[in-house]
């Protein structure tokens, strides 16, 4: 028997060293194992109990049991603080310094063509109009039909255009909202429509497949083509200063009647002749012209009682001219060396 006291102490005594060096939780669950698993030491020493007599078996179970609580009780707490520490080691890996300064980049800046449909638009709200948008995948009556473009129209054929089908196409300019404007207001009118349009032209310095067009329509009583100058005019010097002038030349438009091609005085030399207008000293800058009595007619608008005029502007073109861009290609590559230029 005291064999087997001697055996307990010492298996304690080896135990409470082993556990010393302890960690991780890993080795203490080694420690689980050597010293409580079933092939554990202090279970082999009480494969022995059965050697003893009736009066020695409670007293060395007793002191077993001691042993084994002790053990176990010796694990729970060192299972506890290897937990926490593993715990807090983690925590402190993981840690954010919110305080370090980011890596992003800034803010982005307004692209120069959003600046300049900005920049008009606010000219033209501050006339009293107010601002619609429209639909880039258009019907083909909005686009031409009603506008007096009917198919096979030579006016069709200079607007090269991305149809999906024979009723539904990219919209080639933003006139088709004078037409869903009318149809769903009536006057009097005093709207602009910037937006995307699309052509099947070739990218070069001064074209592009997808552009953008301010279109602008007013139709009242008594509107005359001298409320259209007057307000071209004013547009004109707000955006490019007070120097500037506009020269009507006559055109043709189905939608229009009169039509005119309105140039600004060249931006770049005021009028001398330079390298930008060619030479000329004005620079083409939109379409425009007295709404067609027939269109206002397809809208239910009787053209007896009222008169409108409409001008379509060429954002590229004013944004261009406006920051001294010499290349349209520049407005979509959209590289930041460029773009930051405009913050
Ligand atoms: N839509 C015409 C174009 O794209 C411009 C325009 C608009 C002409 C309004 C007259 C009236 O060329």
């Amino acid at each position: 028997m005291s064999n087997m006291k001697e055996s307990l102490a010492g298996i304690r005594e080896e135990f409470d060293k082993s556990m010393e060096a302890v960690k991780d939780s890993a080795a203490a669950e080694q420690i689980r194992v050597a010293f409580l698993g079933k092939k554990g030491k202090l279970t082999q020493v009480l494969r022995g109990m059965g050697e003893l007599t009736a009066e020695e078996r409670p007293v060395i179970g007793k002191i077993a049991n001691e042993v084994r609580s002790h053990m176990e009780n010796a694990l729970s707490d060192v299972q506890a603080k290897v937990k926490a520490e593993e715990r807090a080691h983690k925590l402190r890996r993981e840690v954010i310094d919110v305080t370090v300064p980011s890596s992003m980049k800034g803010a982005g800046a307004r692209h120069p063509l959003n600046m300049a449909i900005n920049e008009i638009s606010e000219i033209f709200l501050g006339l009293g109009y107010s601002i619609a948008e429209g639909p880039e995948v258009e019907l083909d009556k909005y686009n031409f039909e009603l506008l007096r473009i009917p198919e096979g129209h030579p006016a069709r054929d200079t607007q090269d255009t991305f149809y999906f089908n024979d009723n539904v196409l990219l919209r080639t300019q933003t006139s088709g909202m004078q037409i869903r404007i009318m149809e769903n207001q009536k006057p009097p009118l005093k709207v602009i429509c910037p937006g995307k349009v699309y052509r099947s032209d070739a990218l070069d310095a001064t074209h592009s497949p997808v552009f953008h067009q301010i279109e602008g329509l007013v139709v009242d009583k008594g509107v005359t083509m001298g409320d259209l100058v007057g307000s071209l005019r004013l547009f004109a010097k707000k955006l490019f200063g007070e120097k500037t002038e506009i020269r009507l030349r006559p055109h043709h438009f189905p939608f229009t009647e009169p039509s005119v091609e309105v140039d600004l005085t060249c931006w770049k030399c005021g009028g001398c002749g330079c390298n930008v207008c060619k030479g000329e000293g004005w620079i083409e800058v939109l379409g425009a012209g007295m709404v067609h009595p027939e269109v206002l007619k397809n809208c239910n608008i009787d053209p007896e009682i009222y008169s409108g005029f409409a001008f379509g502007i060429g954002v590229e073109r004013t944004a261009m001219g406006r920051y001294g861009i010499d290349d349209i290609r520049l407005l979509y590559e959209n590289d930041v060396r460029f773009l930051e230029q405009f913050k």
